[in-house]
């Protein structure tokens, strides 16, 4: 039996019945397809329902106004994936005429529709041959034939493609992805796939290169952790007579042009005690808060401390040229790295 045949008729027996499932309007489709991105089965099928039931058409939804859309996506995050729902509704409406455009390309040109968005609403409205590869469908391809490319990288993408192209039933490719996506989520499971279950028996157990190695558990290759470099940050909170010391940040970094406070910065020793160089006691310092904070290439472990006005630290800070005050009631103005906003707020500076 084929690979379609298989997967078509487990799926006939195993499918769940799911309100945008078994009908062809794209834009339903598309809908769900996008609250999907964002959350579980579970989660989603509730604001699947108040969209529909609010928006029941594309029209609908691209006359609101952006703040209806975003309450009513209120509790799901992200909230650029609703800015992008709406404005690829106005762009139905406006350049489409109000009906959803039946062609690959045009969908995928829609604000917030990427290839796999592109691929379900083609071919589950319009039975396009265009196949989906969601992390269900890459468990379930990378365990059936073995591929060892780490599963978000283009390669990986580019061989399950390669191969569901060959493989898709054109007279039947919504269902065929429909199958695909919920082969991957209920019966090629992370943990316990169907070959594992006690009484089970894989449909794909012949023709699976994981199950003939047993290497089910190492697949799909996920990407190792890279280990993020510690940077200690020690910044010091000096208030003078209604003025607070504050630093101009150089144009080199991160943080380029904002405003911080007198701060020293040490790249954590391995295994280091946490506090680093400030543990050692220093008079007319005290410490008031940590804060930890990950940034896409290094954890910051952050350290505000207060200096008592007056002390040789705070003389200092006085004599350093890259320092200098500004009125406390200004402080607000100044735009500042987050962990700084996070301190101003909860020592209530301003
Ligand atoms: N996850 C994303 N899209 C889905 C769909 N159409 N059906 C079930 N689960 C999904």
């Amino acid at each position: 039996m084929s690979f379609s045949s298989k997967l078509l008729l487990w799926y006939g027996e195993n499918r769940r019945t799911l309100p945008w499932r078994g009908i062809s309007d794209p834009y339903k489709i598309w809908l769900s397809e996008i609250i999907l991105q964002q959350t579980r089965i579970v989660q989603g099928e509730p604001y699947y329902l108040r969209f529909v039931e609010h928006y029941p058409t594309v029209g609908h939804l691209a006359d609101a106004s952006e703040e209806e859309v975003l309450k009513l996506w209120q509790g799901l995050g992200y909230y650029s994936r609703a800015r992008n729902l709406h404005k690829a509704a106005q762009v139905v409406r406006d350049e489409y005429g109000g009906v959803f455009p039946s062609d690959y390309e045009q969908i995928r040109a829609l604000p917030g529709v990427g290839d796999y968005t592109a691929a379900a609403i083609a071919s589950f409205a319009f039975n396009l041959p265009y196949p989906v590869v969601d992390g269900n469908v890459i468990r379930f391809m990378t365990r059936l034939e073995g591929i060892f490319e780490e599963a978000t990288s283009p390669a990986c993408r580019k061989r399950i493609l390669e191969i569901l192209k060959e493989r898709l039933d054109v007279r039947q490719a919504g269902p065929f992805n429909q199958a695909l996506m919920e082969f991957g989520a209920l019966a090629c499971t992370p943990q316990n796939p169907l070959c594992k279950r006690d009484g089970e028996m894989c449909p794909f157990a012949g023709d699976c290169y994981a199950l003939a190695h047993d290497v089910a558990s190492e697949l799909p290759v996920k990407k190792r952790r890279e280990v993020l470099p510690v940077v200690n940050l020690h910044y010091l909170y000096l208030e003078e007579k209604g003025c607070v010391w504050v630093h101009k940040r150089g144009y080199d970094d991160l943080w380029r042009g904002m405003y911080d406070l007198p701060v020293w910065e040490a790249a954590e020793a391995q295994n280091s005690d946490a506090c680093g160089e400030a543990a050692e006691p220093v008079a007319g310092l005290t410490l008031l808060k940590e804060y930890r904070q990950t940034l896409s290439h290094r954890r910051l472990h952050v350290f505000f401390y207060e200096v008592q006005a007056g002390s040789p630290l705070a003389t200092q800070i006085g004599k350093n040229g890259e320092y200098r005050k500004v009125d406390k009631k200004t402080l607000s103005q100044l735009a500042v790295p987050k962990n700084i906003a996070t301190f101003f707020r909860d020592f209530n500076i301003f």
